[in-house]
Order: structure tokens, then sequence, then C-alpha cells
């Protein structure tokens, strides 16, 4: 395998090193280019670009493989728990029996929010997207923690272990506290007696006089829905996360900022966006036929949701899985029959046998059943989102520690292609037309 690639640029010739990862994928190592040619690369939306060296996730999209620090996702999907997979994927190796006791103990410990926080919720309006509300509580933890999130590095890492933990542990009972507030219910405390998805789901459905009570079924389903969201190298929202922390800032807010840049439906909220579409192609009557030749039309607004994936170009293997764990809670859960079910599982039918899907390798992504899973256990439609940013919190916690501990990392900074007007003057208000 060469280790040099040359560009031919103006008759002169220029030497790129080719570098190669653990699992063989090259990349030509244009970091020089610039000063070298004048020249800089253009990627409009970092389709071929990698932007940093990670060890946290591997993906071949081709060959349809994810793994965790070299952990195939079937094998942790199967074996391992949501928490067990966050501690390997923060700290880089699973936890011995010892250090997963530790954490659970500084999870349970960390699970109450300060009751001043409590006051923040009331300041959101009725109805405020959980979403937005995750993000400025995310980012208002750093206030509390003052000493966690002192936006000097090496500082911050010092504590790395204690804020991951804080961090995981308490978007749990934000997210749930976000969703009481939006419905102007009471907040329930959490239990320390409770795993962490039975806890989520105390938090979000018990009542102060009833105890909400899970079937296993569906706290299974949860944390394989968490565990299968835990990390996806460099999609949207950890490269958000990344980006932030490249200027120095502190865990708690580069989080923050991944949640924000996780809510949009092309990423996050396609979970959301899936389940709007079945509801609506319900609403007209259609049985997804209308549906599919619209979306062949390649408008943006109608599209296939829960189709397609920037690196995947098979199945999403979290797809697989999520859809086989599907059928059998909905078996436990006694649903027969589901109309939205109906749908989608003709959907899915028709666009595998399609060929404007089959030519791009449209297939689904994890968000195509993930929604009708959050939907079959009960979890309100506006908190589809939340529950992926709870899932995906390990992975940009990993990450904003690779940023943060790069003793040569810069900050990132990409360029552009100027395309606006040239050199013109100031026209004063009364010139102009
Ligand atoms: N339905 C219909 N056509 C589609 C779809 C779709 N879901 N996705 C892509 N296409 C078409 C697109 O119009 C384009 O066609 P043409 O070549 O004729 O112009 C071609 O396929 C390539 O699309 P693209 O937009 O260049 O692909 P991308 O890699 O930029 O986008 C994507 C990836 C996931 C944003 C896109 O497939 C999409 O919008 N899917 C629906 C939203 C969705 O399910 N998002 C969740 C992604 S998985 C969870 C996560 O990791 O965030």
């Amino acid at each position: 395998m060469a280790t040099t690639a040359t560009l031919k640029l103006d008759h002169k010739e220029y030497p790129l090193p080719v570098i190669v990862g653990t699992e063989g994928e090259k990349a030509v190592d244009i970091r020089h280019l610039r000063t070298e040619t004048g020249c800089i690369s253009y990627d409009d939306g970092y389709g071929n670009t990698g932007s940093c060296q990670s060890a946290v996730t591997y993906i071949d999209g081709e060959a349809g493989i994810l793994r965790y620090r070299g952990y195939p996702i079937e094998q942790l999907a199967e074996h391992s728990s949501f928490i067990e997979t966050a501690y390997l994927i923060i700290n880089g190796e699973l936890p011995t029996p010892a250090q997963r006791r530790r954490f659970s103990q500084l999870l349970t410990e960390n699970s109450p929010i300060h009751s001043s926080m409590e006051h923040l919720f009331e300041g959101f309006p009725a109805g405020a997207p959980p979403m937005a509300i995750l993000s400025a509580m995310l980012n208002s933890l750093g206030c509390y923690y003052p000493h966690l999130a002192t936006n000097d590095h090496q500082r911050d890492l010092e504590n790395y272990g204690e804020t991951a933990a804080i961090i995981i542990s308490k978007v749990r009972t934000i997210a749930a506290y976000s969703y009481r507030a939006s419905r102007g219910l009471p907040y329930i405390y959490p239990r320390r007696d409770l795993p962490y998805c039975e806890n989520f789901l105390h938090m979000m459905f018990s009542t102060p006089y009833e105890p909400y009570i899970p079937l296993p079924e569906v706290a299974q389903a949860l944390n394989l829905f968490l565990l299968l969201h835990a990390d996806h190298e460099q999609n949207c929202s950890t490269s958000t996360v990344r980006m932030v922390a490249s200027s120095g800032a502190n865990l708690f807010a580069s989080t923050a900022a991944g949640v924000c840049a996780l809510w949009g439906p092309l990423h996050g909220g396609a979970n959301m966006a899936v389940l709007q579409m079945l509801e609506s192609i319900h609403a007209e009557g259609d049985d997804g036929t209308k549906f599919i030749e619209q979306a062949k039309l390649g408008k943006a607004d109608k599209r296939l949701m829960g189709f397609g994936h920037r690196v995947y170009r098979h199945y999403d293997p979290r797809a697989t899985i999520i859809k086989d764990s599907f059928y059998s809670a909905l078996a436990s859960l006694g649903i027969k029959d589901d109309p939205l079910l109906n749908i989608a599982m003709r959907l899915e039918e028709a666009a595998l046998k399609d060929e404007y899907f089959l030519s791009r390798k449209l297939y689904p992504n994890v968000d195509f059943y993930s929604g009708l899973i959050m939907r079959a256990i009960g979890i309100p439609e506006n908190m589809f989102t939340v529950m992926f940013a709870i899932g995906r919190m390990p992975g940009w916690i990993a990450n904003w520690r690779e940023v943060a501990s790069n003793q040569k990392g810069r900050i990132y900074r990409p360029r552009q292609i100027y395309t606006g007007a040239l050199k013109r003057d100031y026209v004063p208000p009364h010139q102009r037309k």
C-alpha cells in the first residue's frame, strides 16, 4: 500500500502522506495542503473528510459493521447493558465487577438534581420542547459544578470520571423532569434502589400516590434502545461536541451543544419524524403506496424518514437488532395489528424492492423502528429525540475526552470558498434603492 499520494497542481507535484487506521481505512493527509499549495480542499457536508483520529467507535458502512471500542454491537446488544456499555465507551475498557459497582454507586449518588434547579424548569412556557429544556439544563449544570467546568482542559480532565457520571445520571433525571414540566405534572424524585432504565421510567410515569412498575420487557427494550444509540463516530452531534470542545469548553457545555445538533429531523429528530410520517400516511388513508411515490420525487420535505444513511450503504446493523427486539417487545406487551406498524412494514417492503431506493443504497436506519419502540413502551412522541440524547451521551463524553486530552489539538476551524459580493463601498441609507 502506497504511503504517499501525489497531487499535481499547476504543473507541480506535491507528495501527500497516506495514513492508515487500525482497521486499514486510508486517508490522504492534507494538513499542509494550504501552506504548500495555496489551495484548500472542498468537501461540502464533509462526506470525504476525516476530522480527527478516534479510538472510540469503528463503522464499516459498506459491510454494516459497528463496534464500540472494538466490541461488535451485536455482542454488546446480546450480553451487555446500557450502563456497562456506557462505562466501556467512556473509559475504553469493560468494567471489572468492582469498577461496575463503583460506577453504579456514582450514578445513584448523582441522580437527584439540585433543588434550586427545579425552579429553572418553571421558567419554560408550558409545551416547551423537551430538547430545548434538556440542552439548557445540561449547560446550566456547569453552574452548579463550577470546579468541574473550568474551561481549562487539564483541570476538567482531572475530574473526568466524576463529571461523566454526573452527566450520565442527571441527564435521565433532567429528561424526565422536562417531560413532567412540559405537562405541568409534579416531579418524581429518583429512587436509590432502581436500575438506570427502571428509575427513568419511574420518574416519567409514577405519580405521588402510585408507583409505576414497568414490565421487564419494557425496561429491557429501553436498555437496548439506549445501548444501540451509545455512539456512532463522527455524526453531526458528535462532531459538534468535538467542535465546541476544541475551543476549550467544558464537558457540560459541549454535550449541551450536542443536544442542539441532534435535534434536527435529519439526525436525532428522525425518530419523531418517522412517527409523524406514519401518522400522516394513516390519517390520509394511504397504505404507504402514495407516499413512496412522492418520496421518489427527491423533495426534501417528502423523504422516507428512517431510510438512508450517510455512512451505511446497506442495512444499518442497529436497525436489524432493534427490529428483532421490537417484535418480541410487541408480543410481550400484547400489541397486535397496529395500523402504524402495518404501514411501516409495507413501506419497508416496497422500498426494498424499488429501484429508486436500491440504486441509491437507501435502507432502513435505526430510527425507522426506534420511534415505534418508544411509542410501544409509552414514551410520548416529543420525548423520542430526548431518549436518543440520553443514549448518545457516552459517545459525546468519550469524544470530548479525546479532544481535551490531545496535547497537539488545535481549535476546529474549517475554511470556506467565498461566493459573495466583491468589495464595494458603503451606501448611505438615503441613496439605497
Ligand atoms: N427518502 C428519499 N430519498 C432519499 C432519502 C430518503 N430518506 N435519503 C436520501 N435520498 C436520496 C436523495 O434525494 C439523493 O437523491 P439524488 O441522488 O437523486 O439527488 C440521494 O438519495 C442521496 O441523498 P443525500 O441527501 O445526498 O444523502 P446524505 O448522505 O446527505 O443524507 C440522510 C443522509 C440520513 C440525511 C438522508 O438519507 C435522509 O434525509 N434520511 C431521512 C432522515 C433520517 O432517517 N435520518 C436519520 C439518520 S440515522 C440516525 C442518525 O445517525 O442520526
